[in-house]
């Protein structure tokens, strides 16, 4: 596990992802000390660009795969403001398409954030991204970690769902989940395991900070530094790390040996 530097955390973005954007931007250094400085990086489920665009004002060249079109939409626009149309490419494609629309083994890093919770198979979508990125190339995986749920209902005194969630298969509420399902650690680590990836680091993002009302943030924080700080510091830490909102995690796909 990487314990992650301070003077490297991205400070741009809100402190809740500082976690995410920090191990991205330790990823991007790897490239650019080894095979260059622009990255193919492929965004499933990408949504709105937040972050493709981002990627792509760094001079990468992200293709967002997406099944919304309105989404889809909104990321044109957001390129376009941003003046980073030209590195954008926007696919209308589920995940498990993605050997349909992308090049095999093409992509130096591949972002799924936020999507395997509500997609209908895991398995399939990580097997595709898995195809998709090439040896020695990185993968980024962000989900709903079940602890965190269970740990929100409970401190708002609501025991019963608590408990429901705690031992429900998916980790959701039947029926009144917007999601499929949520992760543990050690459930995701296990499923990147079978689709051919080796998972290098694993940090938990939001520790607190959905758990504390926003009202707090202003009161200490300042400007939300003391939060991002604490995010930081906290993130690779067990048990701080297994129980943050999100789990996220980076695998990295292993150079085949010359036959
Ligand atoms: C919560 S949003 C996350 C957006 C973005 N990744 C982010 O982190 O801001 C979930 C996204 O997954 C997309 N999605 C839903 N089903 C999908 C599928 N089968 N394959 C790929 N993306 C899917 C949705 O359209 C939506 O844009």
């Amino acid at each position: 596990m990487v314990d992650i530097p301070k003077e490297s955390a991205e400070t741009t973005h809100h402190p809740r992802v500082a976690v995410v954007w920090s191990v991205l931007s330790a990823e991007i250094e790897r490239f650019a000390a080894g095979t260059g400085a622009r990255m193919n990086i492929i965004d499933v489920g990408g949504g709105s660009g937040g972050f493709a665009v981002p990627l792509a004002e760094l001079g990468h060249e992200v293709t967002v795969v997406e099944p919304s079109a309105n989404a889809l939409a909104s990321l044109r626009q957001r390129a376009a403001d941003a003046g980073v149309t030209d590195r954008v490419t926007a696919v209308q494609a589920d995940a498990d398409e993605l050997p349909d629309v992308v090049e095999p083994e093409s992509a130096d890093l591949v972002l799924c954030h936020s999507v395997l919770e509500v997609i209908d198979d895991p398995d399939i979508a990580l097997d595709a991204l898995s195809t998709s990125c090439a040896q020695g190339g990185a993968v980024s995986i962000l989900v709903g970690n079940r602890i965190a749920a269970v740990l929100g209902k409970a401190l708002m005194g609501h025991f019963s769902t608590a408990l429901d969630l705690l031992v429900d298969v998916d980790g959701i509420i039947d029926g009144k989940d917007t999601i499929k399902r949520r992760f543990e650690t050690a459930t995701l680590t296990a499923l990147i395991g079978a689709s051919g990836l080796v998972t290098e680091q694993v940090h938990g993002v939001g520790v607190v900070g959905d758990l504390i009302p926003s009202t707090a943030v202003g009161v200490d924080a300042g400007s939300g530094e003391d939060l991002r700080e604490f995010e930081l510091a906290t993130a690779a830490r067990i048990p701080f790390r297994d129980m943050a909102t999100q789990i996220h995690l980076l695998a990295r796909k292993p150079i085949r040996p010359r036959e």
